[in-house]
């Protein structure tokens, strides 16, 4: 029988294609309207019907934080939704000031529950539009983002030269790896060398750095 996960892949596959090949999609009104009316009807439930897919972006989230070796000090987690990523962020990376945004109230009012729960203080959520943000160039050492569109030029644009990307799926494993290629394109015409991506059950994580230089590729691989 054809299990769901291949089913998913195989809607997903054309669907991921299709976004890194035309990521100019992600700035237009059409994308960012979807972006606002989908979650904020799920925001309420949006923890509960992450059960199934937790499990995959908890061991990804956690792999991926293993490989950043950058001992960031300003984070930012964009499209933070409930708080998932700057939570496991604020875990590893303790005295770490992290910036979590999202553009809906609701999520961000649990999130900071949850943050509040755990007595973490170090994270600051705020309403933002992560494909227009308000920082200056080259602010953060590490930019996460979790089961979201990667908003990349705005990404790279507030990290700092040698700053690392991790961008972190529950779903999607499979075809991230064979997008490699693509991804890898994508990355390296937006200023960012793809250092890494693993597939970790259903889900993956992909991990760049940032380009130290203008003229590109001169990054230590880890
Ligand atoms: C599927 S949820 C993921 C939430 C969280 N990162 C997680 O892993 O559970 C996607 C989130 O992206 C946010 N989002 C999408 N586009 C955005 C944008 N342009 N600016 C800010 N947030 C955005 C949505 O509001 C939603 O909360």
């Amino acid at each position: 029988m054809v299990s769901i996960v291949k089913i998913k892949n195989f809607i997903l596959s054309p669907l991921i294609k299709w976004v890194i090949k035309h990521p100019g999609i992600m700035g237009s009104k059409l994308f960012l309207k979807a972006m606002i009316i989908f979650p904020s009807k799920i925001s309420k439930t949006y923890d509960e019907r992450m059960v199934d897919g937790g499990q995959d972006l908890h061991k990804a989230m956690d792999q991926g934080l293993r490989r950043i070796f950058n001992k960031p000090q300003k984070i930012i987690d964009l499209c933070t939704g409930t708080g998932f990523a700057s939570l496991e962020v604020a875990k590893v990376f303790p005295m770490s000031s992290i910036d979590a945004i999202d553009q809906i109230t609701e999520m961000l009012d649990i999130a900071r529950k949850k943050a509040r729960k755990r007595g973490i203080q170090n994270i600051v959520f705020k309403v933002a539009n992560a494909a227009k943000l308000n920082y200056k160039d080259n602010e953060f050492d590490l930019v996460v983002t979790s089961n979201a569109p990667i908003y990349l030029s705005e990404a790279v644009r507030v990290l700092r030269p040698g700053g690392l990307l991790l961008a972190v799926y529950s779903f999607g494993g499979e075809v991230f790896l064979r997008l490699n290629a693509e991804v890898d394109q994508y990355f390296n015409k937006n200023g960012i060398e793809l250092l890494e991506i693993k597939r970790i059950g259903n889900g993956a994580y992909a991990l760049g750095q940032k380009f130290k230089n203008q003229g590109g590729m001169d990054n230590a691989n880890i």
